[in-house]
Parts: structure tokens; sequence; C-alpha cells
């Protein structure tokens, strides 16, 4: 950034520019930066999400050119699982820090899309299959890198839930779990965190491309959330320039060789633009380039020690201990067998736009050695492409007899999960599973670790395995992390933040994704990931939620109160273990008597809470009211329904420690009666209601209003046809009746 806008000027700054100078302001400079105009000068936004990739030389957005070195975090499908809003704030922090030193003014990410298929190529930047968890740790990860100065810019806007076809795929997706599931983490981190950018995604959505979208990027983000800061298009989303900035897309990325600019001033020029939308884009540039401006400082550092030592911190919270039956933590004199190439050669973050170019690396094989002070036996077993030959699994396996305890990593090659394409399938490579089978045999005791950026499917030897530590993709820190959890230096504490299924055809998008001809339909609805899973009682080897540690925690007297803006739910947990631990208490939500389709479980609250061996402490979880509200599509809006909410409180979505139940008071969505409502949508109503039972008993309908199955078979007959083929009421006095049913009901 070469100079700073005074906050006076800026204000006058759009006045003095000329039709061009405006629109060059809605259009890059080149791959990284914004356009110079009279008094506002350049900024640049790099990605994202965990790290800092400011390229040295070459451009490109799929993390081929050389990138700066900076502290490579966890990646999403890490933080996701720590549950940790604090932490990510944290992280946060140290990326906005990072970002102010390299003079980047916007960083993209978070990226926060819902994990709808567990192919999703790039679910390994993506927080959750839930809208809660993503919101709640977007909106955290937001706070903290604006609080450095630097804008984040939440992307990818919106259901952007695959990578085949992504360019031009159309998300089909009906009203409801469009608002519920996929728009919802969004409208949290909007509402709550306000990040200075938004990045609009590829695909269509329900046949618009979202660069195009009116009714997403400006109805519902600005009208509806009241978002005031910039909407940037993902690199090349934009098709129609001229529609993107009517419909709400400001910046245009990156450089179209003057291409976007030149249609736009054609546009003003030939009156089919008009000049005060571009004024309009042109200002939020301006205001963008304001706060970039004032959070930079030239003379800004970070201390690259302590950011690394923060992404070995967030590493060990996110790593979730899927199984244990004891043989974890192992102590430090116990003589231990290393196999597996990814002990040796990390896998710690996935390919594509946000690849980072660390600071350091650690590999969990020297973490090991440097914590336990002893190197260990290790033996390879198979290479890094997933590949392995006949020497490579015997020496695995003699080193496995040899020792007493082996801890074998496994994991998904790199080429398998990259943005740009979805996985195949959620298989480990077939080499790897034989090597697991021949190392087990050898010796029982076989610690598996995993690195993987998307679930694999662990049904087939996860029962007979003595323990499994899910390693997602950790970053940089992920090495010493792994060491940290394996050793009993952190008690383990991340948590499930999308379903382990048994089977991929088991999953709520199998027979939909990733669609066919340009359109890929949501045909699962609401019920995405552990909502499916629950709704339809099907098995699956680790539930949302899940995670061990190496204490225990009991759960006593829930309770739950109700007040004008949500409800506050507190339980006791009491460490009963011998070690400290931290415990994620989740608390989900039923609505048993509800009139529309709800998951029999959704997460309405969460907090992750430190507690020591043996002491008790009251957890608060609060729900805003917000958290109960279906979307209703009759009102077109958010709603909340009277009657009982069922709270369950517990460790995961299928292990429920308590249950408490409240009343809400809600609000009553009447749709107004006309000929067309049914007999039982009259007599349902309060007004005309007893008036219909009034005169149909008196009437020749008498004799079926006795009878339940005739009065069961006319409910759903719309009230008008029935009068008209019985004949014997006034068309004029149903009419009359309805109106005045009109004249009372609610607004
Ligand atoms: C990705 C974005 C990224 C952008 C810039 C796109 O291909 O989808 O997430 O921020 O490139 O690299």
């Amino acid at each position: 950034m070469s100079s700073t806008i005074p906050a006076a000027t800026a204000d006058s700054a759009l006045a003095g520019l000329s039709l061009e100078q405006k629109a060059g302001l809605t259009s890059g400079q080149d791959f990284w930066t914004t356009k110079e105009a009279p008094g506002v000068p350049s900024i640049m936004l790099t990605d994202g999400p965990h790290g800092v990739r400011k390229q040295r030389a070459g451009s490109d957005h799929m993390g081929i050119a050389d990138s700066v070195p900076a502290t490579c975090f966890p990646p999403a499908v890490a933080l996701g699982s720590s549950f940790d809003p604090a932490l990510l704030e944290r992280v946060g922090v140290a990326l906005g820090e990072e970002a102010r030193a390299e003079g980047v003014g916007v960083l993209l990410g978070p990226g926060i899309n819902i994990k709808r298929s567990p192919l999703c190529g790039r679910n390994f930047e993506y927080l959750s299959e839930d809208p809660l968890v993503s919101g709640m740790l977007g909106a955290a990860l937001v706070r903290g890198l604006q609080s450095q100065g630097v804008g984040a810019s939440l992307k990818h806007f919106a259901a952007n839930n695959q990578e085949t076809d992504r360019m031009r795929v159309s998300a089909d997706i009906d009203e409801r779990p469009l608002r519920e599931i996929y728009l919802r983490g969004f409208q949290r981190v909007v509402e709550e965190a306000k990040p200075w950018t938004v990045m609009c995604s590829y695909n269509r959505l329900n046949g618009v491309y979202t660069s195009q979208n009116r009714w997403l990027l400006t109805s519902v983000l600005r009208d509806e959330w009241g978002f005031d800061g910039v909407v940037v298009s993902d690199w090349g989303a934009v098709v129609d320039r001229v529609a993107a900035l009517r419909a709400g897309l400001d910046l245009a990325m990156p450089a179209s060789n003057g291409r976007a600019d030149a249609e736009l001033v054609a546009a003003v020029r030939a009156g089919e633009l008009d000049e005060s939308v571009l004024d309009t884009g042109a200002a939020r540039m301006i205001d963008l380039v304001r706060k970039a401006s004032m959070g930079a400082d030239a003379s800004a550092g970070y201390d690259a020690a302590a950011h690394h030592a923060l992404a070995r911190e967030a590493a060990a919270a996110s790593i979730v201990l899927l199984k244990n039956d004891g043989i974890l933590p192992l102590g430090r004199s116990a003589p231990v067998a290393v196999i597996g190439e990814l002990a040796r050669t990390p896998r710690y973050q996935g390919a594509g736009s946000s690849l980072i170019n660390p600071t350091k690396l650690e590999s969990a094989l020297d973490e090991i050695a440097a914590l336990t002070g002893s190197r260990p036996a290790f033996a390879a077993g198979y290479s890094n492409d997933g590949s392995a030959t006949a020497q490579q699994t015997a020496d695995a396996v003699a080193t496995a007899s040899a020792a007493q305890t082996v801890l074998l990593f496994l994991g998904v090659p790199a080429e398998q999960e990259s943005e740009g394409f979805d996985r195949d399938d959620i298989e480990l490579p077939a080499a790897q599973v034989e090597l697991l089978e021949a190392v087990l045999a050898a010796n029982p005791r076989t610690v598996v670790v995993l690195s993987n950026g998307g679930v694999v499917r662990l049904s087939g030897f996860s029962e007979r395995v003595p323990a499994i530590v899910e390693g997602w993709l950790l970053g940089q820190g992920g090495g010493g992390a792994i060491a940290d959890v394996l050793y009993g230096v952190v008690s383990p504490s991340g948590r499930l933040a999308e379903t382990i299924p048994v089977r991929l055809e088991d999953s709520p998008a199998y027979l939909d994704f990733p669609g066919e001809h340009g359109h890929v339909r949501y045909g699962e609805g609401l019920f995405v990931g552990y909502r499916w899973y629950d709704a339809r009682a099907i098995d699956v080897s680790y539930p949302f939620g899940h995670g061990l540690s190496y204490t225990s925690f009991e759960y006593s007297d829930a309770s739950a109160s109700v007040d004008a803006t949500g409800v506050t739910v507190r339980v006791g947990v009491t460490n009963t273990g011998s070690r400290d631990g931290a415990e994620v208490v989740q608390v989900y939500s039923e609505f048993p008597g509800s009139a529309v389709a709800r998951a029999a479980r959704q997460l309405s609250g969460f907090a992750k809470v430190m507690i020591a061996a043996g002491e008790r402490r009251e957890v608060e979880v609060r729900i805003s009211r917000d958290e109960l509200a279906y979307w209703d599509t009759r009102a077109s809006r958010w709603m909340v329904e009277s009657g009982a909410c069922t709270l369950s409180i517990g460790a995961s979505s299928r292990d429920i420690r308590s249950t408490v139940s409240v009343e809400i008071v809600g609000e009553e969505v009447r749709a107004p009666l006309t000929a067309e409502s049914s007999i039982a949508e009259v007599l349902a109503h309060p007004v005309a209601g007893p008036l219909v039972m009034q005169a149909l008993a008196t009437g020749p309908a008498a004799e079926m209003m006795d009878d339940p199955s005739a009065m069961r078979m006319m409910a759903a007959a719309p009230i008008g046809r029935m009068i008209a083929m019985a004949g014997t009421v006034d068309p004029a006095q149903l009419e009359q009746l309805l109106a005045a049913a009109n004249g009372h009901a609610a607004p």
C-alpha cells in the first residue's frame, strides 16, 4: 500500500473520479491487487485461509507459484474439530499479524461451506457439516483477523459444496435447506463478525450464477443481513460484468486486461447501466481501501516462533481420539515402532489456492524422537503416492513384530484431495489397508494415526485396532501435536465436526452427487450430515460430536430456563478421571410437536471447557431464540413455533447424557382463509372454526361430523368445492364467513 486515504477525504474521493477511474476501482490491477485512483491507493488480497500465501513471483490461484514463508496453521478440517471459538480467534489474530507484516489488506478466508458430501475435494478447507459450528468458528476467526486491521473474505458464497463442474454447476436447493443449512453459517458470520468482504462462489444457485445473483448478493446479504462491505468475485467467477455489478458484486478479480472496466463504461454511456450503481460499487471499494490503509503498518513484523507454537497448540486441540482401549497415552519409555511414510513426510495441508509455504515443518517421527529422547524403529511401509512394494511391506512387518507397540500412520495421498476436483471414494489406498492387515497380524498393539482432509472409511478395521487417532491435516506443527497427544502431553479434546459413515453409500447426498448436465439437486433437503443419519437411524462409524479424552466426564443437574431472547442451559460437568482435560458440552434441540419437518436433533449450542482432574464446573450454554427458528416458506421469514422443545445435552449427537424440556411461546403464522382452504384448516381457525362447526352440526352434514373416519376423509377437501357440491350453503355466506375470519386473523 503506497499511502493511506485520510478519513476526512474518503467521502469526497469518489466525487473527483472519472467514469473510467470509478470502473477501474471495481476490478483488479493484476492477480492480487486492486487499482489505484487519485487519492485511493491499491491494496493486496491474498489467500488464505489457514496462512498467508503471498506470491513472490508469478501469478496463479492454484498454489503453483512460490509464496513467501508463512505459518501454516491447521486447515479448517482440523480447526473445525477443535470446537473452540477462542482458539480460532487467536489463530485469526496471528493470521492478521502475518498478513499485516506482508502488506496484505484482505486475507481470502475463511471458507465456511457446508460439508455436504464426504467426497467434496475441498472439504479440508471447510469447517463442518453443521452451520452452527461453521458459523461460530468462522465468526471467531474473522473477529481475530480483523482485530489486526486486516479484512476477511468470507467464502464461497454460496452453495459451493462440490468441486465437480464448480465453475458452472447449478446447486438446486429448496428454500428451507438453503436458509437453514447452506446460508445459515454465512448469516451468522456476517451479522456477528462483520467481515470486510464476502467472496461469491463460482457456481450457480438455483440456476443463477452467484456472481450475478441479485437476490443472494443484495436482497439477502445486504438488505436482510445488513452486510455493508465489498462483495468480491471468486477468481474468474464473473461471467457478465454488468449483470454482476447490478446484482451487487463490487470487485471482479483478478484483472481482465481492462475488459471488465470497458464493459461497465460502455454500459453507462449507452444508458444501460445507471452510473449510480457504479458509484455504489466504487464507494464500497474506497471504504475497503480506507479500512485496509488504516490497518497497514510498514514496520509490522511477527514472532514466527510464537506462531509456530500456536500452530502446534491448535493442531493438538483439533486431533480427535476416535477410539482408545486404554493403550494411549503411551509412556515415554515404552519401546515403539513407527510405521508409515506419513510419519516421516507429513501431509499437513491440502492442494490448491490455500497452499502455504511453511516457516518450519515438524514430522511426527522427529517429534516422537524429541519427546521420548530416543529414535524409534521406523519402516516406511508405503510411498506417499499410495503404493507399496513387497520389500516395504516385509520391512514394516519385521519392524512391527519386534516392537512392543506400533504407531501406524495411514492417510489419503495428496493427489486425491485438492481444490478443483472431488474424490472418487472415501477409501484409504489399498496398499495401506493391506499393510494394516499385515502389521496387525504381526502385532495387535497397533495404534492407527490418520492424515486426511476428508473422512475415510474406517469400518472393516476400526473394531480390530486398539486405538485410532484422527490427525486430519494439521498444519506445520502437526507432527509435534501428534506426539503430544500420543504421549499424553496434551489430553485430546477434538470432536468430530462431521460424521464418519460406515459406508459412503449411507451418506446423505450419495444419490445426488455430483449431479448431471450442469445441475446438482440437493435431494436430501434439510437432512445433511448427522441430521440424515439420525433421522434414518443409520449406524455410523463415529458420530458427529464424538471424540475421546484421556480423562472422563460426568454430567449432572441439567436445567434450562427460557427468557424473551432464548434459552440458557446449565449442566454440572465433573472431571472424574485423574488428568486435566477439556470437554465439549453439546446441546441438541428437538421439537416433538413441530408442524414442519425438523431434524431429530439439531445442534443448538456448545461450549468447550477445560476442567481440572476431580473438579466440577457449572457449564452454561446460551441458545439464542433465533437458533430455535425454522424458515417459514409461507411467510418468507424465520419463525419460532410454540410448544415443547427438548434439549438433549451430551458428548456427541449419539451420546446424550441428560435431557430437559422447555415450553416455547412462539409466533403463529396463519395464512388467510380462502374457499380453497381445507375443511381441517377452516375448523382449526379460532374464528371460522366454531362458526363452521355450528353450521355443519345442524345441517345435512351433521351425520358426517359424528363419524371420525368420514371427517378424516373430508378434512383435506377445499371448503368452497365441498359447499358447491353439497349445494346446501350459499357461497356468498361462505365468503362472508371467511372475510370475517380473516379480519380477525393475526397480521
Ligand atoms: C478459489 C478461492 C481463492 C481464489 C484465489 C479460487 O480458485 O476458489 O478460494 O481464494 O482462487 O486464489
